[in-house]
């Protein structure tokens, strides 16, 4: 079936209690996958910065970055709701760059919808994108553009005045219009208050079974990029030893001559080449 599931389904899941199923992708190949696959919502994450392009956090990962991958994961997926996360610094600075920003990711990019980091702080700037016509999903808890403030890549929400924050922020969210939220690594039962909390389904990434959905790093679940495995992650399969096996049989097979064989050429008749010798003789 060819069809674009829409923000209302993503918001009936919650109510039916089906849960929803995201996984980020950053290319056009993963794009095809996650359609075929049946998933509800593809993120094109700024963890492209760490697992795409080999920086050490999200912080570097520009506009031009993301609107190019966005781009090549959109034209794969029909099906899937595609939300394109705005890059640290393209929504902090002021409601109008968010906005602009925001605008871009949609016209230059072809996602649905954006993504942004933050709570009750940046609820006006949500509201404003929103009402700009761009649906946002919100992302609290641990959010990895600001780690560094948050002391690291670490749980959060686990004292009171943490957790009410929490709970704070995800009202704020779905006060100014966001139609879903991200919470990352904070305690399941917290993470269930939060989901009983709001109307607006909540994906969880580390953040228990109490929730509306889960969200993975496609590259962690199935162990392509394994520099740093969060605690959360299952690890559905490891790719990434496959990949070496075949990269070294190819090196071995070219070293030894023994590819490309006759069935991965073009052939040439005796005649044809003949003639060619004969006039570059
Ligand atoms: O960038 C990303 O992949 C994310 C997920 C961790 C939710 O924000």
């Amino acid at each position: 079936m060819n069809k674009k599931i829409t923000i209302q389904e993503i918001q009936r899941a919650k109510k039916d209690n089906r849960k929803l199923v995201m996984m980020t992708a950053y290319d056009y190949p993963f794009g095809l996958m996650a359609d075929e696959a049946g998933v509800d919502i593809v993120l094109v994450g700024d963890s492209l910065g760490m697992v795409v392009m080999g920086l050490e956090g999200t912080v570097a990962v520009t506009m031009e970055d993301m609107i190019h991958h966005i781009r090549a994961v959109v034209r794969g997926c029909r099906n899937p709701l595609v939300v394109g996360d705005m890059p640290f610094m393209s929504y902090n600075t002021s409601i109008r760059d968010a906005i602009i920003n925001a605008g871009r990711l949609m016209k230059e990019g072809g996602c649905d919808v954006v993504k942004l980091e933050g709570g009750v702080d940046f609820a006006p700037t949500v509201a404003a994108i929103v009402k700009a016509g761009i649906p946002v999903q919100g992302h609290i808890g641990l959010t990895p553009q600001t780690a560094s403030a948050l002391g690291g890549f670490k749980m959060q929400g686990k004292d009171v005045d943490g957790a009410v924050k929490i709970i704070d922020d995800a009202r704020a969210l779905e006060d100014a219009g966001a139609f879903s939220l991200i919470l990352e690594a904070v305690p399941a039962p917290l993470a269930g208050l939060v989901t009983d909390s709001v109307e607006i389904p909540v994906i969880g990434i580390g953040a228990g079974a109490e929730v509306d959905g889960q969200v993975l790093v496609t590259h962690d679940m199935i162990g392509l990029f394994d520099k740093f495995v969060p605690k959360f992650v299952k690890q559905y399969t490891q790719i990434r030893p496959v990949i070496l096996e075949a990269l070294g049989a190819y090196k071995q097979e070219v070293q030894e001559k023994s590819f490309p064989a006759a069935e991965h050429g073009f052939k040439m008749d005796e005649e044809t080449l003949e003639q060619v010798k004969k006039r570059i003789s």
